[in-house]
């Protein structure tokens, strides 16, 4: 039998349509995320990274919302109403393998730590088998074993609770698998665990996952019954054991969830780390899957970099401050304490501490928003400071101006928002009120305490306050008044 054309051929199916009872949840346990992203993300990009003729998900289980977050072309969906098992999940997959003279590779959607590079091992593992490759190679070019039926992925565990165990016969051929509730003390002393990552040569699969019953523990059509079934026919499955356990942790519940998170969360700050980013305790340090870093940026405790958040060269953040869907330029210092969302955040600005920065505000090259100062949907020009106790809300703010403590853009009437326009070099007194719609011209002024309600023209001081009163002696006034009334 020819074997190069069938051995290029590779297609993926991922398990996800269980429940996950374990995680108490009314949301399907593979849209549960890691980093922001759902569990099954993870899974389907290690599958992407294969370059699969197909990939195709075996959802059920609130089965639209988790169609709703697989966004991937041409990728196949099967139904499976009931959960019957995870034999009886790729049993209806089977019209997509029966005529397929290639390799299938079956995940689970809960096993969101594995890599794509190990996957691609496996499957290279497989092909070697198919192939009798090995220190001979040459000699046995173009032969294959017809024998060689699976590949499973295990690890060596310290605590194999909970997992299927893996009985071999002495050599690297697996015998069956047992699962926990099924299997007898000596099989639970066993320390090698099934991932729930196999590899099997389509034909042979196809040939045995109708022949699968639920004569176990738990009344369910085990896939891992397969490999018995193979072996009835005279066929082989392979254990290939990786090094690395914590990349087939499979996530049943809320804890495994949290310990999932934590590995991937490290993987990624070590990444970022040896990239060129400081990161002072790192344990207490946030960072999700779609965050951009730039060497020497400096990071200190506590803070969290969420969704698609850059961060520029020689930027420091400082303790606590948290970061959303934001872009934020080069040497940029963002003081402990502030939440920036929805925003970009320009070279060399200066931010917090406490300040909150969000929907849609630009702050420009080297301004400088300082604590308690609020940014709504506003632009803050160039070198503008807006350093105390401030809303700026729709705002258009230019170049070079001054917002004084206190000031307040007045931007809502409860029925409409409005915007507030702030030219170039003007300065805005401590405790304005900016009543929008208002325009403050270039170079205008106005004087702490106003209430702003008419536009101010280019260079003009706008005041509104009630004239100072001087009462001389008023305290020795006040004191005989009240002298009398005691008598
Ligand atoms: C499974 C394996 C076990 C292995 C472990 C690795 C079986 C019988 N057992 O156990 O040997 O050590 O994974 O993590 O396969 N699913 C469906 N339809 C179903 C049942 C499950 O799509 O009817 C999906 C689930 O959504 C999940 C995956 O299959 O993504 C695994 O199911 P789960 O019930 O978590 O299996 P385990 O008990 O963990
Ligand atoms: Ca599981």
């Amino acid at each position: 039998m020819a074997c190069e054309t069938a051995l290029e051929h590779l297609k993926v199916i991922i398990l996800a349509a269980g429940k996950g009872t374990r995680f108490k949840s009314k949301k399907p346990k593979v849209l549960h995320e890691i980093l922001g992203k759902p569990m099954i993300f993870y899974v389907s990009m290690a599958a992407k990274w294969l370059n699969p003729d197909e990939i195709i998900y075996v959802v059920g289980h609130q089965k639209e919302k988790v169609k709703e977050h697989i966004n991937c072309d041409g990728c196949k969906f099967v139904e499976q109403d009931q959960q019957l098992g995870t034999g009886h999940a790729v049993s209806l997959a089977k019209e997509h393998f029966k005529d397929f003279d290639g390799l299938v590779l079956i995940l689970n959607g809960d096993t969101p730590l594995i890599k794509g590079e190990t996957l691609k091992n496996a499957v290279k593992y497989m092909e070697a088998l198919i192939r009798y490759e090995g220190a001979n190679a040459s000699n046995f070019r173009g032969y294959r074993n017809e024998n060689v039926a699976g590949v499973v992925l295990t690890a060596r565990v310290p605590n194999p609770y909970g997992y299927g165990r893996i009985v071999k016969d002495g050599s690297h051929i697996i015998q069956k698998i047992v699962e926990e509730k099924d299997a007898s003390p000596e099989e639970q002393r066993i320390n090698e665990i099934n991932s729930g990552i196999y590899i099997f040569y389509a034909p042979y699969l196809a040939k045995v996952i109708d022949k699968l019953d639920n004569n176990n523990a738990q009344k369910e059509f085990y896939l891992t019954d397969v490999i018995k079934l193979l072996r009835e026919e005279g066929k082989d499955v392979y254990a290939l054991e990786i090094p690395d356990p914590t990349e087939i942790l499979g996530v049943n519940d809320r804890w495994e969830l949290a310990r999932a998170e934590n590995i991937l969360k490290n993987q990624y700050m070590y990444f970022w780390a040896i990239n060129g980013t400081t990161f002072h305790n790192p344990e207490t340090v946030w960072i999700e899957f779609d965050v951009d870093l730039s060497p020497d940026v400096e990071i200190f405790q506590n803070v969290m970099l969420q969704g698609e958040t850059s961060i520029g060269e020689g930027t420091v953040i400082g303790a606590n401050s948290i970061i959303k869907n934001s872009k934020i330029g080069k040497n940029v210092k963002i003081l402990p304490n502030t939440i920036i969302e929805d925003s970009v955040v320009e070279d060399n600005a200066v931010v917090g501490p406490f300040a909150r920065i969000r929907n849609s505000a630009v702050i420009k090259e080297g301004a400088n928003i300082g604590n308690f100062v609020e940014v709504k949907n506003s632009t803050v020009g160039k070198h503008t400071n807006a350093k105390h106790l401030a809303y700026l809300g729709d705002a258009e703010i230019g170049d070079d101006v001054n917002i004084g403590a206190g000031t307040i853009t007045c931007n809502y009437d409860g029925y409409k928002k409005y915007k507030t326009v702030i030219k170039d070099r003007a300065f805005i007194g401590s405790d304005t009120m900016l009543v929008a719609p208002v325009t403050i011209g270039e170079g205008a002024i106005t004087g702490s305490g106003s209430v702003i309600t008419k536009d101010v023209p280019d260079n003009a001081l706008a005041i509104e306050r009630n004239q100072m009163k001087i009462i001389e002696n008023y305290r020795q006034k006040m004191e005989q008044k009240h002298k009398k009334e005691e008598k």
